[in-house]
């Protein structure tokens, strides 16, 4: 199979550092409810986790997107979550209600927690990326990922979603130790799970830390930063090559000691940071983001507007167009079209 370069595909030179005109294009959560022929495909399945572990709608899901829009890149259909599922947690996605997890409040569970089985369970993601890198052109790439170690442990210890993470911020200054171990269990696992990703192909990686703004600045440093910066030596011990995006959402000031001191390649930014700010992070290193994906809901002329401030201001430099959150299931995909060829004609 033939090897994409950084030199076939912009994503990729962005993350080399190269400006691009035009930008290069691919949306955080490109797959989903929002496309008709992604429903199709999950109502063959009982279970959302089901379609993460069957590789063949995996990676036809994965493609979808691609088929539609003229997009850079490809992240292969999977969820955070199912780093836990492979520790042995139990895991379901409830219908309208997202995740449910067995919660993991305290030392016993956290014991209880083993990475026998993390080699089975992932097998069928790696399985997935290998069909994928098959059938894409050359100079598409596709993007392997995980979640970061802090916003893994906030579902594993809150059992779900929730608003303020609180009892994983609870757990975590009460439980110093408990919690230490949580995070280097899932460092370790993460390490390996991106290791495998790229060995079945990905190009490059992302690490969604969704939930970084819930954290004060010490105890970000100690949540976020340093286990992120520890998965990623990891990862470039094994892969010295491979590009790293970090997503450290609802960071704010603090996106910019992320950058410097985890070693990621580009980061991530969410809709709440200004372009202008943006804009001296690259000074650094290339960036990525962060059109509101309610603007993508919206339409008109105000996504009009915000992307041509957007490429304004970070085009110059290097620089990958993306929301600054997931897609959501409203959006309409004229909108998306529309988007994309406002991108391609920049
Ligand atoms: O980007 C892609 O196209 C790849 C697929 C992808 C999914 N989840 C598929 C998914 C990626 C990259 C993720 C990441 C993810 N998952 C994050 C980090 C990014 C973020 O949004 O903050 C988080 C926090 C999760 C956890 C998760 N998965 C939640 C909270 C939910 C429920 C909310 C929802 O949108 O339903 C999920 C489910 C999920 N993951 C769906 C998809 C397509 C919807 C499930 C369905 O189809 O029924």
């Amino acid at each position: 199979m033939l090897r994409v370069t950084s030199r076939d595909n912009s994503f990729l030179k962005a993350l080399a550092g190269q400006a691009n005109s035009p930008a290069p294009i691919w949306l955080m959560r490109q797959a989903g409810r929002y496309l008709p022929e992604y429903r199709e495909v999950r109502s063959k399945v009982a279970s959302f986790l089901d379609l993460c572990r069957t590789p063949e709608l995996a990676a036809e899901v994965t493609l979808q997107p691609l088929r539609r829009f003229d997009l850079d890149a490809a992240i292969v259909f999977s969820d955070i979550l199912i780093v836990p599922y492979a520790l042995g947690q139990r895991v379901e996605f409830v219908e309208g209600e997202g995740p449910k997890l067995e919660p993991v409040r305290d030392a016993r569970s956290v014991a209880g927690l083993s990475r026998s089985g993390a080699t089975e369970v992932l097998a069928p993601v790696y399985e997935t990326i290998e069909r994928v890198t098959a059938a894409l052109p050359k100079a598409l790439p596709l993007i392997g990922f995980c979640g970061a170690p802090w916003t893994v442990a906030t579902y594993m210890v809150e059992g779900g979603g929730s608003k303020e993470q609180a009892a994983a911020r609870l757990f975590a200054y009460r439980e110093r130790a408990t919690f230490q171990r949580l995070i280097d269990l899932l460092v370790e696992t993460s390490a390996d799970y991106l290791v495998n990703q790229v060995k079945a192909g990905a190009r490059a990686l992302q690490i969604f830390d969704s939930w970084a703004g819930s954290l004060p600045e010490d105890e970000f440093e100690r949540w976020c930063i340093v286990p992120t910066k520890r998965l990623v030596e990891l990862v470039k011990a094994r892969l010295p090559e491979i590009p790293i995006i970090g997503f450290p959402r609802g960071a704010g000031v603090l996106a910019e000691r992320y950058a410097r001191e985890t070693d990621i390649d580009a980061i991530g930014c969410d809709t709440s940071m200004p372009v202008g700010w943006m804009r001296r992070l690259q000074e650094h290193l290339p960036v990525q983001g962060n059109l509101d994906p309610l603007l993508l809901v919206a339409g008109g002329e105000a996504l009009h507007t915000r992307v041509g401030a957007i490429l304004e201001t970070l085009g110059q430099q290097p620089f990958i167009f993306n929301l600054g959150h997931g897609i959501l299931p409203e959006t309409p995909i004229e909108h998306v079209t529309r988007l994309v060829n406002l991108v391609k004609k920049s």
